[in-house]
């Protein structure tokens, strides 16, 4: 059974590997990320960083043992309803915007996504091949 709760020091090894094996970064406190416990494995992790008029997803990722068995849909779920009213936005990677779109966001303009992520995006050397798509959950 998987279930979802707050992140603990002794979960952060194995959340920064589960972003490392995904070529994503970690950022402390542990506590501010959402994760999909499955047994005495993580399934998932989620952390969503707050901004003056948005919140922002990053990162979201799903172990390749549990994708597409609704655990990133979890995540989602669990963590939206924290947004206090703010929208949430996310740059999609690659086919992972197929699965923002069954989840219900759609595109939107990079204006609304905050400055740190958009030089990212724009100094990243792989954006021709990941081509980043910004979302918005409505
Ligand atoms: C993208 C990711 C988070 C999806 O998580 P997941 O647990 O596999 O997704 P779920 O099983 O909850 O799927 C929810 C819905 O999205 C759909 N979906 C999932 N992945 C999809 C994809 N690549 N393309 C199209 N639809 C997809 C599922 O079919 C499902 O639809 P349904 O509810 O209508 O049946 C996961 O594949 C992942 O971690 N990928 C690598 C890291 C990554 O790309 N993260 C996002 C960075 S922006």
């Amino acid at each position: 059974m998987i279930k979802t709760e707050t992140a603990k020091p002794e979960d952060r090894s194995q959340v920064v590997n589960l972003l490392m094996e995904n070529g994503m970064d970690y950022s402390d406190p542990i506590e501010d990320f959402t994760i999909a416990r499955a047994n005495h494995s993580i399934a998932g992790c989620i952390r969503i960083e707050p901004h003056a008029t948005v919140k922002i997803i990053r990162p979201l990722v799903v172990a390749s043992a549990y994708r597409k068995t609704g655990v990133g849909r979890l995540l989602l779920e669990t963590a939206i309803p924290n947004a206090n009213g703010r929208p949430v936005v996310i740059v999609s990677r690659g086919e992972s915007r197929g699965f923002y779109k069954a989840v219900g966001f759609s595109e939107a303009d990079w204006k609304l996504i905050p400055d740190h992520q958009r030089e990212e995006c724009n100094l990243c050397p792989e954006r021709p091949s990941c081509n980043p798509v910004p979302m918005i959950y409505a």
